[in-house]
């Protein structure tokens, strides 16, 4: 019997539409549109505005695209996993508030997180759901508002990171096309240099977490854009040896959008020219757990079926990975 692949069949995305340039940064912090584009590659990014509004929203508006391209209905979905690091709430899981106002009633869902690693981590998890033969339609989402955790007078985070959200869904395929390898890894030790020091049991919000602003992101930049550099290369090229991948045998490479640097860092060590590389960082900054599926979505209409892509990301923990996938459809 031919193996069951987990593969991608459709994709959808969104991003909100209020653009924060660097011009609009530059009136806020001690920053300029030259150091931003230099450091980081970044020009604009999307931030959700609107009271009330949150992760799921977004994701909400990615899978509801993706159902209609498909043509699927939401009842046929019977899992949603949900890879973000701002959930709407701490509980229930976000997976759970998406079912509920696309309609994926028949779902069971649950959050993953694992910083800016979680859609690999998601991606990996739901196609081995996929693989066993039992779940035939699973939907797998990425996505962060992370304006919600942003320190607007803090120059050297703040610059960085965006808010969009993307969906893949997921079905077997028996033709040798989907999610071929992984190769995931963590260091907690890394926790030191990114994350949010309250809001969770070790520190529970209180006035003074508040005004200490303790609820935003926290990172050691140099630090961790040393380990990024090396670990995200490292990890590409061992997936692509481990699978027999010559340079010219990827079609593309899908990174995580943290920093145009790491992005070409990564590229180079694969040998992967840099027109077969996806790159939108410029237009929407680190959206965290968006990247990978907003690159994918972005680049849907020029993939092959058949092509090999190489998904690789880094992020908070450390978390780090890469996923080998041979495409499934021809783009439109
Ligand atoms: O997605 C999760 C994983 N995260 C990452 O992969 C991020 C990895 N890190 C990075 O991408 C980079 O470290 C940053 C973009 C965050 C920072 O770039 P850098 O080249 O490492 O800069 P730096 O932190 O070493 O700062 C250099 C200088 C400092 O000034 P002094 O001490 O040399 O006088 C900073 O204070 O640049 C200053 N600086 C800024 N200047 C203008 C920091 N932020 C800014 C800013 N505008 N926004």
């Amino acid at each position: 019997m031919q193996k069951i692949h987990a593969a991608i069949t459709a994709v959808g995305g969104y991003v909100p539409e209020y653009v924060l340039t660097n011009a609009e940064l530059e009136k806020m912090v001690d920053t300029n549109d030259e150091w931003i584009t230099t450091r980081t590659g970044i020009k604009e990014r999307r931030i959700l505005k609107g009271e009330g509004l949150g992760t799921s929203d977004m994701a909400t508006k990615a899978v509801e695209q993706l159902l209609s391209k498909r043509g699927i209905d939401p009842m046929e979905i019977e899992l949603v996993i949900c890879a973000t690091t701002t959930p709407d709430m701490q509980f229930p899981a976000t997976a759970n508030v998406i079912s509920d106002k696309v309609g994926m009633k028949n779902a069971f869902g649950y959050d993953v997180n694992a910083a800016c690693c979680s859609f690999l981590y998601a991606l990996t998890t739901g196609a081995q759901f996929i693989e066993t033969g039992k779940y035939k339609k699973v939907v797998v989402i990425g996505g962060d508002k992370m304006s919600s955790i942003m320190n607007y007078e803090d120059r050297a985070t703040c610059i960085i990171f965006g808010d969009g959200a993307g969906a893949v869904l997921l079905e077997p395929n028996t033709e040798g096309n989907g999610v071929m390898d992984s190769i995931l890894r963590s260091d907690g030790a890394g926790r030191a240099y990114l994350h949010q020091k309250a809001g969770g049991s070790v520190k529970p919000a209180t006035v003074e977490t508040v005004m200490n602003k303790e609820h935003f992101v926290y990172q050691e930049g140099q630090t961790v854009f040393k380990f990024a550099v090396k670990n995200m290369a490292d990890v590409s090229a061992e997936i692509m040896e481990r699978n027999k991948l010559a340079s010219e045998d990827v079609a593309w490479l899908v990174p995580h959008q943290a920093n145009l640097r790491i992005i070409s860092a990564t590229g180079e060590r694969m040998g992967v020219p840099e027109e077969k590389v996806m790159i939108n960082i410029q237009k929407y900054g680190n959206t965290t757990n968006g990247t990978l599926p907003l690159c994918l979505w972005e680049w849907e209409s020029k993939l092959k079926k058949g092509d090999n892509l190489i998904l690789a990301a880094f992020g908070g923990g450390f978390t780090w990975g890469a996923t080998y996938l041979r495409w499934a459809y021809d783009g439109q």
